[in-house]
């Protein structure tokens, strides 16, 4: 249930005191947390299982998870393991016996974590990794389209079209809202669907915009898409493929629900795992429509067929595309751990306790007569991230600003750039406090 803004303000001066001492000892305290105890049921427990540094107010926790004990611990368990007998440990925990291959419990832990099957989960290096290798191994024919939206980031629009440019395939890119505070859920679903026409084959799109801070109901747009496709043959369905990074791991959904055909994420920023891990969800249906890009070491069948001078053989599986060469196993292995973590502390409380957060800067930003918010306010329309402007001042230079008052921003990096709070299970009352009063003396 969300927190009220008033519990909330009665909370925060008790709240930013024992911050204030945690800052004064913060040598010893950061020392003696090295190994805290969870309560999971304890925010100040759980803050105590990350090492940030506890004299700043860490308000870009979308960019690059910080790890929490449990993670770092299996992190190090792994790479002392790797270190001292490289070539057994790597050649037991992944070749040998099907069922010691640690990636599978990796593969389980996200199917359990997404509501889907472990032989629906590819495992990539990160969400762009995830995107390439779906937009790269998609067979378009000739005169069919992608359809995607003017708010993705960066990784989604190159992804296509990098793939595009190598096919020839049309590519059309659609806005869904016009003010992004005032975005509304029908308004998006509406315009994505009555977009499509008879050549999309695909249409992309981001759960999370990082630009705006705008949350698409995606599962309102597979429903949408289901009802088109009904219309359609097997070989002419619209296909959904969704850069899923911002609302995993915050909002509280089952993503093999949500009617998409693919799910990209990393899994090193909301889901609080190793950096340079990431996964894709598919459904097996969609996985045989790709092409792999990349020899995989997931699938033993590929590397007999290799043997044998054989093309391989059955469909293409989720194992298949996820990419190989050597990773750093000590990360890809430790995100079971990141998924235990969110376990531990329930999805639900996660997301409650994200969008309160968010919430309260949106609410308190608001009231600023200096500051123009880019994010809406409806609860279900935002999730972790507080998008918005400050009059006269640049982006980057409030970014800045913010910074020499131990407050970290992000500026974003899209070609209409706004300043981005973005606040995690890290937090408490005192950060959001403090970067409200930071912003207020911007005026
Ligand atoms: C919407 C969106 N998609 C993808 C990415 C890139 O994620 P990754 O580093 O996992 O490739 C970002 C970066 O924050 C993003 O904002």
């Amino acid at each position: 249930m969300e927190t009220s803004r008033r519990k909330f303000l009665q909370g925060s001066s008790t709240i930013a005191t024992a911050g204030m001492m945690l800052g004064l000892a913060s040598g010893k305290a950061h020392a003696a947390t090295r190994k805290p105890t969870l309560d999971p049921s304890d925010w100040k427990s759980v803050r105590a299982q990350f090492k940030l540094d506890p004299k700043l107010a860490h308000l870009a926790n979308f960019f690059l998870a910080s790890y929490p004990a449990p993670v770092q611990e299996a992190i190090e368990r792994y790479r002392d393991a790797l270190n001292a007998n490289p070539y057994s440990y790597l050649d037991d925990h992944m070749f040998m016996k099907e069922r010691d291959m640690l990636w599978r419990n990796v593969a389980e832990a996200t199917a359990e974590y997404v509501g889907g099957k472990p032989d629906e989960i590819a495992l990539t290096a990160s969400t762009t990794w995830g995107l390439s290798l779906i937009y790269s191994g998609l067979q378009l024919r000739p005169g069919q389209e992608i359809l995607t939206t003017t708010h993705e980031f960066y990784a989604h629009h190159e992804s296509i079209r990098l793939a595009a440019d190598k096919t020839g395939t049309k590519v059309r890119k659609i806005t869904l809202y016009d003010t992004s505070a005032k975005a509304s859920a029908d308004e998006m679903v509406n315009r994505l669907i009555s977009a499509i026409r008879p050549e999309t084959r695909v249409v992309g799109v981001t759960w999370v915009h990082s630009g705006t801070g705008v949350v698409l109901p995606i599962r309102a747009v597979g429903d949408a898409l289901a009802k088109v496709n009904r219309n359609r043959d097997d070989s002419d369905r619209v296909l959904l493929v969704v850069d899923g990074v911002h609302g995993f791991g915050v909002l509280d959904e089952d993503i093999a629900r949500q009617g998409s055909d693919f799910f990209s994420a990393g899994t090193h920023k909301w889901i609080l795992g190793p950096h340079g891990t990431g996964m894709v969800w598919g459904r097996n249906e969609s996985w045989a429509l790709l092409k792999p890009t990349v020899p995989s070491l997931m699938d033993s069948a590929l590397m007999a067929a290799w043997r044998a001078g054989q093309p391989p053989k059955g469909p293409v599986k989720a194992a298949r595309i996820s990419p190989g060469g050597f990773f750093a196993y000590e990360h890809q292995w430790a995100v079971t751990e990141a998924y235990g973590f969110h376990k531990s502390i329930g999805r639900t409380r996660i997301t409650n306790r994200i969008l309160d957060l968010n919430g309260w800067l949106i609410e308190g930003l608001s009231k600023m007569k200096h500051v123009t918010m880019h994010t809406p306010s409806k609860r279900d329309l935002h999730a972790g991230f507080v998008c918005f402007e400050v009059d006269q001042i640049k982006p980057e230079e409030v970014g800045e600003r913010l910074r020499s008052k131990g407050i970290i921003a992000s500026p974003s990096p899209y070609a209409n750039p706004s300043v981005r709070f973005s606040a995690g299970i890290v937090n408490n009352e005192a950060d959001i406090e403090r970067a409200l009063k930071a912003v207020r003396s911007l005026a």
